[in-house]
């Protein structure tokens, strides 16, 4: 039997509430060390969660051999700096979406992952559902004949905090990045590579992409249409369109609380079918990358889907960072 992995934490945000929880609770895994800017904030994370060591900053947990991997829950503007440096440090790295603000800087950190030898991931949770792979069997399979169209609108009506990251765009705030990281990603898994081209109209207000409205084409004449906003209601739905049949599900990036996961099958004649799902995806995310530490899986699947991601978010995103029309 191996030895449990060894998580250590950065940041002390809202999300790393969720995922220590997760890790806690997930076979083969524990949660040693938390290191925040702010040593008292650490310490409080730490005694509130059961988490037996408190960090001063992000370096001392890179440097402590108390943790085999990291958990960086950090603004987007800083994944980049702290995964190197994680990697740097032997520390494999599981880190929040989006993986890095460009793709430059993503193609940087798998480099410096794989030239260390360690593990990385992002924290996809959709991708982990067993739901998703249920649709890629059917996309993949010809269910739905031949794939012509993806579309996937992503929204959360103005859901910031005080001080939000989100709301900054110098920290990789926005809803590109945020909220278009499922949306256009959905597009990438499904068309199976990056786009050709991607046209991305970008509404912009108190310094940040509020909404964004574009259209992506990939070389096996797929087409896309995403549309993201932090002014509209909450909206997580895709339609996969294909010749003969399409798949529809109306919370793909994670399914509404006390409802099953589920999706529904359209076909030409009116015809419907739904299946429905059981499962956590945070817990199916911590196992894969836990897996692949010890190595019993791989992870070039999912690495190569979000480098295509971040490459097609990077195509939407203009010189004043939104309003694209690029093509490689
Ligand atoms: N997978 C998902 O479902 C999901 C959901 C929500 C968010 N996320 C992602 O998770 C990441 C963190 O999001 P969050 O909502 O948890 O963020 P958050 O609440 O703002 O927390 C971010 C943490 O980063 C640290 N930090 C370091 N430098 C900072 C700076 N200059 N400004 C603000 N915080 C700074 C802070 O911890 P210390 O000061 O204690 O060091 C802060 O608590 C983002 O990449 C986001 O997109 C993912």
């Amino acid at each position: 039997m191996t030895n449990a992995i060894r998580f250590g934490v950065l940041g002390t945000g809202r999300i790393t509430r969720r995922l220590v929880a997760e890790l806690q609770q997930s076979l083969g895994v524990k949660v040693t060390a938390i290191a925040s800017r702010d040593p008292a904030r650490a310490r409080w994370f730490a005694d509130q969660f059961g988490i037996p060591n408190a960090m001063d900053g992000y370096q001392a947990l890179l440097e402590s051999n108390l943790v085999d991997a990291v958990y960086i829950a950090l603004p987007p503007s800083l994944h980049a700096r702290w995964a190197i440096g994680a990697a740097a440090c032997g520390k494999h790295v599981l880190c929040e979406k989006p993986l890095t603000t460009t793709y430059d800087l993503a193609v940087e950190l798998d480099q410096a992952c794989q030239s260390s030898g360690v593990q990385w991931l992002d924290a996809t949770g959709w991708l982990h559902h067993p739901r998703t792979a249920r649709m890629l069997e059917i996309v993949s399979g010809g269910t739905l004949g031949c794939i012509k169209h993806v579309s996937a609108s992503v929204s959360f009506f103005e859901p910031f905090q005080s001080g939000d990251h989100r709301l900054d765009a110098a920290l990789g705030g926005g809803v590109l990045l945020d909220l278009g990281w499922y949306a256009f990603g959905l597009a990438a898994w499904t068309a199976g590579c990056a786009p050709d081209s991607v046209f991305a109209d970008c509404v912009h207000h108190r310094g940040i992409v509020n909404r964004v409205s574009a259209v992506c084409r990939f070389k096996n004449d797929v087409s896309a249409t995403i549309s993201c906003g932090y002014d509209t209601a909450t909206r997580k739905w895709m339609e996969i369109a294909g010749e003969d049949a399409s798949i529809i599900c109306d919370d793909f990036t994670r399914p509404w609380q006390d409802r099953p996961a589920r999706f529904w099958i359209h076909d030409r004649t009116g015809a419907v079918v739904s299946e429905q799902f059981e499962g956590n995806q945070e817990k199916n995310l911590i196992a894969a990358f836990r897996s692949a530490i010890v190595g019993e899986s791989d992870l070039t699947a999912h690495r190569t889907l979000a480098l295509q991601t971040q490459r097609t978010l990077s195509m939407a995103t203009g010189p004043s960072g939104g309003d694209a029309a690029s093509r490689a």
